[in-house]
């Protein structure tokens, strides 16, 4: 009886903390104004954005919510911890559950953590289950996608280094998000810089979770090249973006057929997916 009371608290509890850091059915009813970088409307709106901004003021559009999109992470939440919404925030508890029940050993880490919100579930599933020896890297630039370098063509023509106001979040915004929920401590470190240069010197030894979001080729071939070797047998792979970008796809796909991997990929939601590392 008892047992079966406790486990209603962590469903309860759980729950809680995916809605309000998704913000489900409690965000702003407002967005603000931001035209599609690379367009004359971006173009105009940018010395008015930072006139207004001098004064304080934000010029915002009304956005009703909807709760299928936040369901599946298809909006940009104004003010959520996370953009993956509520399915890929089950796969991440669902997932980590597994590691911990089967002891696979190694840590969690996410590349691309915006404002922090999957990382910060992330801890909170650790604390709930008493784990004291897992760390949550959260590796990002905090400041944003990488303008493409050239050295991948896939990349070519990518726009999402444009979008600074929207996707560059600072580290010192992600920790207060982190401590807003209590869970900044010392089983969190932070990775910051270009993934190219923070994930092959990084001192993690092994993970059991490795949660790429980086939208790119890029972002997301280097993330695979530095820690695929990491993840430990059990351990589970887990791309956001696989459904929605094609060249985070591709990127996949390539580093799958060179490396031989044939674990079946299985589909979150339209575009996150996952794989459990058999080998
Ligand atoms: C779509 S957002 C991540 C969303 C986040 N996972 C969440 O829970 O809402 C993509 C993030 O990846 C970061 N990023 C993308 N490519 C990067 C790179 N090559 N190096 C460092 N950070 C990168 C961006 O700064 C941004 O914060």
């Amino acid at each position: 009886m008892a047992t079966s009371a406790r486990a209603d608290v962590n469903t309860l509890y759980l729950d809680l903390i995916k809605r309000c850091l998704t913000r489900y059915r409690f965000d702003s009813p407002y967005r603000p104004l931001a035209p599609r970088p690379g367009t004359l409307k971006a173009s105009l709106y940018k010395p008015v954005r930072r006139l207004l901004a001098s004064f304080g003021l934000e010029l915002v559009r009304q956005a009703p919510f909807n709760p299928a999109a936040r369901e599946q992470g298809l909006d940009w939440p104004a003010a959520a911890e996370t953009m993956v919404g509520l399915r890929r925030l089950d796969n991440v508890q669902r997932c980590v559950k597994d590691v911990l029940q089967r002891r696979v050993p190694g840590d969690f880490i996410e590349t691309g953590v915006w404002r922090g919100g999957t990382v910060i579930f992330m801890r909170a599933l650790l604390k709930l289950h008493g784990d004291t020896d897992r760390v949550v890297w959260a590796a990002d630039s905090f400041q944003g996608l990488p303008k493409p370098s050239g050295a991948y063509p896939a990349d070519a023509g990518d726009r999402h280094w444009e979008y600074s106001t929207d996707l560059a979040v600072s580290v010192e915004q992600v920790k207060a998000n982190f401590a807003r929920y209590d869970m900044l401590d010392d089983q969190v470190r932070f990775l910051v810089g270009w993934f190219s240069e923070t994930l092959p010197a990084a001192p993690i030894e092994r993970l059991a979770l490795l949660r790429l979001d980086g939208d790119m080729y890029e972002s997301t071939i280097d993330a695979l090249r530095a820690l695929y070797p990491k993840l430990s047998v059990g351990g589970y792979a887990i791309i956001d973006d696989y459904g929605a970008l094609p060249n985070c796809r591709r990127a996949v796909d390539d580093y799958r057929r060179q490396h031989d991997i044939s674990e079946p990929i299985q589909a979150i939601d339209g575009s996150g997916v996952y794989w459990q590392r058999e080998r």
